[in-house]
């Protein structure tokens, strides 16, 4: 079978996916497909047209990648593709829109509201501590948590040189500890409590930095908390609409005296597949070498 892996883009996550397309080419070739990697810029829907390959595996990360654009493209082309269709990527891609409709489905989700970044920059829009995050990125890129000491909103999002657009969701922090699971053919993986080390919390460089956090596997939680973390998994995967894989991620103040909330921050229809990343470990866990996992995916596209 030829598989054209697609990677790069030109989202802020480009590097990000450069590295999980490399490592999900080199994995698939391992499993003895016939790999062509594909460096996506406009011209995509041209050379998807002329390559016609059996399977179009998507490691894009952000827009147009993951934003349902480059899935309807491929429906147009009708070449099958791993991980979510159109409508459910466009949806979690605007995180504020993937929040109605997870409240809608009973789902807890962060306090929030979408404002412009120059009000933001202005005046608190919320009771501090809360997040600033771009409606439409990923990878925590342009993520600000704004501390309960802090008098003034940040101002470097009202500048010019803001390049993450002017919506931005701001959403109550809720502090404790970050959980994430994956869904896997619909079911649950292991949970994982992500430690962020030196870092305030899972930003960037904690995120792909070797040694930028750490992953505690399974997440040390009271069983019944533990399980509904992945049971909110399958259902914000299910409310979405997402298929293949996808990992949905959590906040949780187990803080002695905290609220007790557990809310799901959001769900990435294109999780990372980076050596230092989340899925193909929770992956491991149940059982899939890197190899089987990309096998299996390859195997679960559709269009
Ligand atoms: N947006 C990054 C790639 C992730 O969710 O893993
Ligand atoms: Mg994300």
């Amino acid at each position: 079978q030829h598989v054209a892996v697609l990677m790069g883009g030109w989202s802020a996550e480009r590097q990000v996916s450069l590295r999980s397309g490399e490592a999900c080419a080199r994995a698939l070739e391992g499993e003895g497909f016939r790999v062509t990697r594909i460096d996506v810029d406009r011209t995509i829907g041209d050379v998807l047209a002329r390559l016609r390959p059996d399977v179009a595996f998507n490691a894009l990360h952000g827009r147009v990648g993951e934003d349902g654009t480059m899935q309807g493209i491929l429906e147009v082309l009708r070449i099958p593709y791993t991980h979510s269709g159109v409508l459910a990527s466009a949806l979690a891609m605007q995180k504020d829109k993937a929040k109605l409709v997870m409240a809608a489905a009973g789902i807890p989700v962060a306090q929030g509201l979408v404002v412009d970044r120059r009000e933001a920059a202005q005046r608190h829009v919320m009771q501090p501590p809360y997040v600033l995050k771009p409606v439409a990125e990923g990878s925590s890129v342009g993520v600000i948590i704004v501390k309960e000491d802090r008098s003034h909103p940040p101002q470097e999002i009202g500048g010019d040189d803001w390049a993450h657009g002017d919506a931005l969701l701001a959403e109550k922090f809720v502090a404790g500890r970050e959980l994430t699971c994956a869904v896997i053919g619909g079911r649950a993986t292991a949970v994982i409590d992500i430690l962020s080390n030196d870092h305030a919390f899972y930003d960037y460089d904690s995120k792909y930095a070797p040694g930028g956090s750490t992953h505690v596997l399974p997440a040390d939680l009271k069983e019944n908390i533990y399980h509904h973390v992945q049971e909110l998994a399958v259902r914000a995967h299910a409310a979405l609409g997402c298929r293949g894989v996808s990992r949905s991620d959590f906040r949780y103040d187990d803080r002695p005296g905290g609220t007790g909330d557990l809310v799901v921050l959001e769900v990435n229809t294109q999780p990372g597949m980076t050596e230092t990343s989340l899925v193909p470990e929770m992956a491991a866990d149940a059982g899939y070498s890197f190899g089987g996992l990309v096998r299996w995916m390859v195997e679960d596209a559709s269009c």
